[in-house]
């Protein structure tokens, strides 16, 4: 019997996972996509586990329904607090064929070969920060890298609020960057841990230091994915290939539509859902 075909699943607590879809279009453009933005509840990085965890299982389990064999976490708050849990605990009572993948692995694979100061520094949500993932995962894959990391709680907000290319960004990244590298001014690689920032790129590059390599996460992913679906025909053939990209907001659709479209330079019209 042949298998049903679905969209790449791809979620995030709002807009940043925008950044990880961009490019995984990009490398992947033949393939379907199915971008859910958990927009009425962003943001995730001031919440607790059990929340992001609740929250995220609901969105997995949307995008299953609506067709999706492969879901791509878009965000690295979700991808540190639930998708250890939904991989191991839930998926295989909700379906052992069915894949989700998130952001922070890939990303830090790609540290090791990047720094040569061997001090990296970290951009991300208060939860991503406490939750330490980043801090035990580059540990296991470049031993004796030293990794700084910030907490950023007003980048996200201001991203998902349309305020991310206004003047009054300016002060909270300029801060945030000058505490980061206060920490050590030896630090040439920097990881924007979070999908919502790279949004706010234009503003970052202004105030970080020059010779600091930041990563891109959406390119990172994107050429993860490429390799996962090389290792795993059994879900490549699963997805459906028309080229297309959907999407749905638990916010009202005018407000993603905005901001949405002007990010990845088409017009997009989402339709609002309920988790
Ligand atoms: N974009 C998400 C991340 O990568 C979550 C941001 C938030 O909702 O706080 O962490």
């Amino acid at each position: 019997m042949q298998a049903s075909l679905g969209p790449i699943g791809v979620f995030d607590s709002g807009f940043g996972g925008l950044t990880i879809l961009k490019e995984l279009r990009r490398a992947l453009p033949d393939a379907d996509y199915l971008y859910l933005g958990d927009n009425a509840r962003a943001p995730y990085g001031t919440r607790s586990f059990r929340l992001v965890y609740e929250f995220t299982l609901q969105a997995v389990q949307k995008l299953f329904e609506q067709g999706c064999h492969l879901v791509i976490l878009a965000c690295n708050t979700a991808s540190a607090k639930a998708l250890r849990s939904i991989q191991q605990r839930d998926l295989p009572l909700i379906d052992p064929t069915r894949r989700v993948l998130g952001v922070i692995r890939p990303t830090v694979e790609a540290v090791g070969s990047r720094t040569h100061s061997g001090a990296v520094g970290l951009f991300a949500t208060p939860g991503t920060v406490a939750s330490g993932s980043y801090e035990i995962e580059i540990d296991k894959h470049s031993p004796g890298t030293r990794v700084y990391t910030h907490a950023c709680p007003m980048w996200v907000p201001l991203v998902e609020n349309l305020e991310a290319d206004d003047p009054g960004a300016d002060y909270f990244v300029k801060k945030d960057i000058d505490a980061l590298f206060g920490k050590n001014p030896d630090i040439d690689t920097l990881i924007l841990g979070c999908t919502h920032y790279p949004i706010l790129l234009p503003k970052i590059r202004q105030y970080v230091p020059a010779g600091v390599e930041i990563l891109s996460q959406g390119e990172i992913v994107a050429a993860s994915l490429l390799d996962y679906l090389e290792r795993h025909p059994e879900i490549n053939e699963r997805i459906s290939r028309g080229g297309t990209a959907t999407y749905l907001t638990t916010e009202t659709a005018d407000k993603f539509n905005h901001l949405a479209s002007a990010f990845m330079g088409t017009a997009v019209e989402a339709d609002t859902i309920r988790l």
